[in-house]
């Protein structure tokens, strides 16, 4: 299958592509390719004439779209309006992947696949517009809502935290913001196993469970034998930063369940992200 894929340098893109090896994969990502210029993707996508679109490609410095949300709009929202047209033009499926913060996070329990969405945030709200172009210039689409998302070499939580232990030798960690810390390879597992089965729809791919930051952190010191480190809680209004992220924006996964594909514990998916990338000791 010839499939076009955006944001292949990001944490997800650079894990999907290796699965992908039996297909003939374009990749688009910056500085190359820009999805906000919807003429040269036509063209590009034109001269390629991919059967599928997977779409990770994004602005997702959440603090940045905060501070700048048209730019965020422009490249989430407008961007993925792009992706959907050339999609639409060429009679392509699309995977759109999107966020827990499309929810406001005053939920008592995870947010399921139909639950409504309203976000309180720039980078909430530009994912949002990617969804509504996607749903409704597309009859063929995937939409896969993640969240917490790490990697190996990836800027992210679990490689933050062992930075700043080992910097400060304590922590003051936020315990009121729930999510799913989720492994990119985990994510880009069921992605693969997705596309196979052209049920289309809105899905939730998130590792088992529910966290906050706070005992996120705790684990990810433990595996890594720093235990002794001591983490102080402390609440999101405490912790100045430019974005309000939704405090209880846990997914839960039910439809992709219903296909068979699951997602293990997020302990067990982070106990094997820190073994290969040698921070545990
Ligand atoms: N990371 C998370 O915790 C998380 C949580 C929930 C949902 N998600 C969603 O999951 C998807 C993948 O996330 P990720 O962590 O893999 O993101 P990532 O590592 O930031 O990768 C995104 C990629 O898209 C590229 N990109 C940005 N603007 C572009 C543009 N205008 N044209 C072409 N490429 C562009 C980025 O390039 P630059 O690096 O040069 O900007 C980067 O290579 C995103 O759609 C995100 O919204 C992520």
């Amino acid at each position: 299958m010839r499939i076009l894929l955006t944001g292949h340098k990001g944490q997800l893109g650079r894990t999907l592509s290796p699965l992908l090896a039996e297909h003939d994969v374009l990749g688009v990502d910056l500085p190359e390719h820009d999805i906000t210029d919807g003429e040269s993707l036509r063209a590009l996508a034109g001269s390629f004439s991919p059967e599928l679109i997977l779409h990770p490609a994004a602005m997702t410095d959440v603090d940045g779209c905060a501070r700048n949300p048209e730019l965020a709009y422009r490249i989430n929202g407008m961007g993925t309006q792009n992706v959907a047209l050339v999609a639409a033009a060429l009679g392509a499926e699309l995977l759109y992947v999107s966020t827990n913060e499309v929810f406001d996070g005053q939920a008592t329990e995870p947010y399921h696949e139909w639950a409504t969405r309203n976000p309180i945030n720039a980078y909430g709200r530009s994912k949002l517009a990617g969804e509504w172009y996607v749903q409704n210039l597309l009859p063929r689409f995937y939409i896969v809502r993640t969240a917490w998302l790490y990697a190996p070499g990836g800027r992210n939580f679990p490689h933050r935290i062992i930075q700043l232990a080992d910097e400060r030798g304590s922590l003051k960690v936020v315990a009121d913001e729930v999510g799913n810390p989720t492994y990119v390879v985990d994510l880009a597992h069921a992605i693969v196993a997705l596309i196979k089965t052209h049920a289309y729809g809105i899905y939730h791919g998130v590792n088992a469970g529910i966290a906050s930051r706070y005992d996120f952190a705790r684990e990810v010191l433990r595996l890594s034998g720093r235990e002794h480190i001591p983490v102080e809680p402390i609440t999101l209004a405490q912790f100045q930063r430019a974005s309000t992220p939704p405090a209880f924006a846990p997914l839960v996964n039910t439809a992709a369940a219903a296909l068979g594909i699951t997602f293990r514990p997020w302990q067990e998916a982070l106990a094997e992200f820190l073994g290969k990338t040698g921070a545990a000791s």
